[in-house]
């Protein structure tokens, strides 16, 4: 139990850079206590003291503003960067080593009860291991969103993300793919951070290139052509349009 508590404290830790110390962990963050209060409130849900569960959760909710239904399922080390907002379906199920930012939602988009009546059904995400959610992403319905996946700040995610993805946007899109495992804080490579200088070079190198490529053929289609149709120039050259 209280090696369990340890891992947790250490990886938020790991994957808070603002973090500086367990005792820090323990009194200030409120992932930390959302958290230990799903492992209690998810063992009363168990056992089938779910009106307890309920209430106890929504006490948890009222201190962190982190709302997570007992009957989810969560992994090992699991973290929910500054929490606020953050809402965690029934049904969902979240592997280890999962990092959420603020605003996040786990939710369904289909009610629980089927046309014959059947109650119960999935209608919460999947988040395997090493998922990184940005804030305020919605994902919304029960799909999986597989290993080691990211999704950016604000992305509405209504179908499943394949391994290593990132996805953005409304509705969200693969814009990257083949992440690994380690952590990367705020979801964003290391070492991969974009420098302005470094894109705008970029940019105007594949600009001189397209027109070096454009004057090349217009060169080519004003080259003088032989009896037989061949080009007799040496050089292709540009008839200028005042001649
Ligand atoms: C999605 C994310 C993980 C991608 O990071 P990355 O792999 O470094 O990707 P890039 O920054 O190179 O962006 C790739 C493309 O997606 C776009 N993009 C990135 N994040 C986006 C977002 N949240 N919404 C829409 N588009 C986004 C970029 O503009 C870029 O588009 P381009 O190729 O047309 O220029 C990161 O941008 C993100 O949103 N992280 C969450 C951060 C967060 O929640 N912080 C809160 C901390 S409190």
């Amino acid at each position: 139990m209280f090696k369990l508590i340890r891992q947790e404290i250490d990886a938020m830790i790991a994957r808070d850079p603002a973090a500086r110390s367990r005792m820090e962990i323990a009194l200030c963050y409120p992932a930390f206590h959302a958290i230990m209060g799903y492992r209690g409130t998810h063992w009363l849900w168990q056992r089938g003291f779910r009106v307890t569960a309920r209430f106890v959760s929504q006490i948890f909710r009222w201190l962190t503003g982190i709302e997570i239904h007992p009957g989810a399922q969560i992994g090992k080390r699991f973290f929910i960067d500054h929490g606020m907002g953050v809402v965690i379906g029934e049904t969902a199920e979240i592997g280890d080593d999962v990092t959420l930012y603020q605003g996040v939602t786990l939710g369904g988009t289909s009610p629980s009860v089927n046309s014959d009546g059947q109650r119960g059904l999935k209608r919460h995400p999947t988040l395997e291991d090493g998922v990184i959610v940005g804030s305020g992403a919605q994902i919304l319905g029960p799909f999986t969103v597989r290993k080691n996946a990211r999704v950016g700040g604000n992305a509405v995610v209504l179908s499943e993300v394949p391994e290593g993805a990132t996805v953005v946007g409304i509705p969200a899109k693969v814009v990257r793919q083949e992440a690994d495992d380690r952590f990367c804080a705020y979801g964003t490579p290391i070492g991969d951070l974009p420098d302005p200088v470094a894109r705008a070079l970029e940019e105007l190198g594949r600009e001189v290139k397209d027109l070096r490529d454009h004057v090349v053929k217009l060169e080519a289609d004003n080259a003088p052509v032989g009896a037989a149709g061949d080009v007799v120039a040496d050089k292709p050259r540009i008839v200028a349009s005042s001649e």
